[in-house]
């Protein structure tokens, strides 16, 4: 797969790409994305059942493309064929690579999908720049653990929470405000992405948010 310099400068087409490093500064981290339309998928069967239930052509869109991204990514890191890796559902929704002490993690968005690769717990969200309603920031954080940056906050703020919820495997279920997020001062303010520190029970995170290209990623990193 291709390695770009500067992914948001580039991306017009479609296909596969590794983010720059310095795309989060997590450099044990790496992530790769599937930008537009999605070329030949790679779908189990029990993939093909699930995508054959959405009722929107969009929501089958962005799992086909989602799920061929990742089995993509998969194959090339455990040298096997895309439609072999064995990937097992959990019970929270996430998934898992049978036999493997890889951690990974799927977002999807718009015609975006990205899948994180990392040897500790990993979660990665994207979400699409939109207004969000009223009282969501309140609901979800503490007024101590708003972003330095306030233009987009409850947006911000969602995607390090889901982020660190899908590294552990819990998903939003567990409650976003069980995430208590500290945001580091930035000592450089034309750096492109905000870090913060997280904790989640008795576990602790290393989360990068960016804003880019309408698109607000953030990315979480168990503490070992
Ligand atoms: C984790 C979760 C929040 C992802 O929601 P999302 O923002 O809609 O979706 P994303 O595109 O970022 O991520 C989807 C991927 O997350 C992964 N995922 C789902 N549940 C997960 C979990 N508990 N832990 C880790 N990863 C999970 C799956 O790989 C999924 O990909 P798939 O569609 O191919 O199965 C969601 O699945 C969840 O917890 N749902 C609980 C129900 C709920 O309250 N949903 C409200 C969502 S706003």
């Amino acid at each position: 797969m291709q390695q770009s310099a500067d992914y948001f400068d580039e991306v017009q087409e479609a296909g596969e790409q590794w983010l720059p490093a310095s795309f989060f500064d997590l450099p044990s981290v790496r992530v790769a994305v599937q930008h537009g339309a999605v070329r030949d998928p790679v779908l189990s069967t029990e993939e093909q059942v699930r995508l054959e239930s959405f009722r929107s052509a969009k929501r089958r869109a962005e799992f086909a493309r989602g799920r061929t991204l990742l089995r993509r990514v998969l194959a090339e890191e455990t040298g096997t064929s895309p439609l072999d890796v064995p990937l097992i559902s959990m019970p929270g929704g996430g998934l898992h690579l049978d036999g493997s002490s890889l951690h990974f993690s799927l977002t999807h968005t718009g015609a975006l999908a990205a899948v994180a690769l990392s040897p500790a717990g990993v979660g990665i969200d994207a979400e699409r720049v939109r207004p969000v309603g009223p009282g969501l920031l309140e609901r979800i954080c503490g007024a101590q653990e708003l972003p330095p940056s306030t233009q987009l906050a409850p947006l911000v703020v969602w995607c390090a929470k889901e982020a660190v919820l899908k590294s552990t495997g819990h998903g939003v279920q567990a409650g976003l405000q069980q995430v208590v997020l500290e945001w580091e001062a930035p000592s450089d303010t034309s750096a492109p992405f905000m870090r913060a520190a997280a904790s989640f029970r008795q576990l602790t995170f290393c989360v990068r948010v960016r804003v880019a290209n309408g698109t607000v990623w953030a990315l979480a990193v168990q503490e070992t």
